[in-house]
């Protein structure tokens, strides 16, 4: 390691800048140092092995153009699917992402011949991949257009003279009522860039505006996105938030430095990718042609709450406009988190009954508990994997197999083998253990090693 330059290390742990280092380090529960040394092991270990444990988060994709316009990390890397569709010889034909995310399945798939249908129940990550495709249908040739209308619409908002939008306005005092999420100066140009978006004709070139609008809202907040979404600390805040129309014109730059400098590396999408239902619980309703193959990671239990998370992307782009949209988003995501819960939306399936290790896991969940909504959020969300797996079963090509991207938790003390659990409900549904491999060694919440798995199933 002595003999390696610095720009060396940071190519091998996958990180260029020092303070996504550090953020990343925190949500590790490591120092710096640890963290470093950690990154360095594993690449080792990984040289040799098939799926390189650091293309299962989204750390690669954020150097990589057009991901890193809308950086979202709890993705895994394009790498990763490519490798599993490689590593199990994926035919072309359909592959389905029932939780899609940014649409790293669907771009992956894309470059290896394969057509997708996924679902994805926010609309601000169903906006992202579907300006992504259009962006990519196109030939490379035509970036450079859309790249030169994308400065001329720069010019033109950066004027800041435009109106404040009202309803904008209205709708956060609706939603986030006396919540300061924002300083002032930037609130204001805020406003402004909706009603100058409003005020342009749909195109390619304004949704890209929007993407990178969208990617500055929380840096130019007093907000920060560190797995969750929370308010800056005290220290944080030392350093003045930066102006919104600063980020936003260094983020348009990127972006024309992307579709201009010639880049020939990202593939172009030539295969066709179908929002079958933005509700994956919903997918038995769905009439669609048989699929071959899923690739997906669902929410973790107790994980991320992704419509919380984006919440200030959710309202600039409309979908919040009263505090009842919030929840109703609650209600059809899958059940992960304890305020996800609401008893009303219990399944009426005896979930306990398809899974020995479920059942006495819940004994554990029950006894420990100090909110009622513990073990509901368990049966909750083992129910509706329940429910989408045997929606799905029916609409699967035979020979079809399930890829599954998935890790255990850690729960008011309790472990909960959300893997090993998952396999004895999708074996009660009627699909086959084929096998389950570790990825990678994560930390819980409460700092705990757990792991995140690739389960494959077959039907
Ligand atoms: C772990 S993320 C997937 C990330 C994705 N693999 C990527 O690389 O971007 C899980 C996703 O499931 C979505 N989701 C949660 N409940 C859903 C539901 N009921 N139907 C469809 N998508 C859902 C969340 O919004 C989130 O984007």
């Amino acid at each position: 390691m002595n003999k390696l330059s610095s720009q060396e290390i940071r190519s091998i742990i996958g990180y260029s800048d020092y303070s996504d280092l550090c953020i990343a380090a925190e949500r590790d529960k490591r120092n710096v140092s640890q963290f470093i040394k950690f990154l360095l092991d594993r690449a080792i270990k990984d040289s040799n092995g098939i799926i390189a444990a650091s293309d299962v988060t989204f750390k690669n994709s954020k150097v990589i153009p057009f991901n890193r316009w809308y950086p979202y990390i709890e993705g895994y890397s394009p790498d990763f699917v490519k490798s599993l569709i490689k590593k199990y010889s994926i035919k072309p034909g359909i592959i389905y992402d029932p939780f899609a995310g940014t649409g790293t399945t669907l771009f992956a798939a894309d470059a290896m011949g394969n057509s997708t249908y996924y679902s994805e129940i926010n609309p601000l990550l169903q906006f992202l991949i579907k300006a992504k495709l259009e962006v990519l249908k196109l030939a490379h040739n035509e970036w450079r257009i859309i790249g030169n209308d994308l400065m001329l619409l720069k010019t033109k908002l950066l004027k800041f003279n435009h109106k404040e939008n009202t309803i904008l306005d209205r709708n956060y005092k609706n939603v986030f009522k006396n919540s300061i999420y924002f300083p002032d100066y930037n609130y204001k140009e805020i406003l402004q860039a909706k009603s100058f978006l409003e005020s342009e004709d749909d195109s390619l070139s304004k949704n890209i505006l929007t993407i990178a609008i969208l990617s500055c809202l929380i840096p130019s907040s007093y907000l920060k996105k560190q797995g969750d979404l929370r308010f800056k600390t005290k220290k944080e805040l030392e350093k003045k938030i930066p102006r919104f129309s600063e980020l936003l014109c260094a983020k348009i730059d990127d972006i024309y430095n992307d579709l201009t400098n010639g880049n020939t590396t990202v593939s172009q999408v030539r295969h066709n990718h179908t929002l079958i239902h933005a509700n994956a619980k919903c997918i038995n309703e769905v009439s669609c042609d048989k699929i071959s193959y899923v690739i997906t990671s669902p929410p973790y239990l107790n994980g991320t709450n992704y419509i919380r998370n984006t919440k200030l992307e959710l309202w600039f782009l409309g979908h919040l406009r009263t505090e009842s949209d919030l929840r109703s988003f609650r209600d059809q995501i899958l059940t992960s988190g304890i305020n996800d819960v609401k008893v009303s939306n219990l399944l009426q399936i005896d979930i306990e009954s398809k899974s020995l290790l479920l059942s006495q896991t819940m004994v554990s969940l029950k006894e420990t508990a100090y909110d009622v909504r513990i073990p509901q959020m368990a049966e909750c969300y083992f129910a509706e994997m329940f429910q989408i797996f045997s929606g799905l079963l029916p609409k699967l090509a035979s020979g079809a197999r399930l890829l599954i991207d998935i890790g255990d938790s850690v729960f008011n003390g309790v472990h909960i083998q959300t893997d090993d659990i998952l396999i004895e409900i999708l074996q009660n549904i009627g699909y086959k253990f084929v096998e389950k491999t570790k990825l990678r060694e994560r930390r819980s919440r409460g700092g705990q090693t757990v792991t995140q798995v690739l389960i494959v199933m077959a039907n």
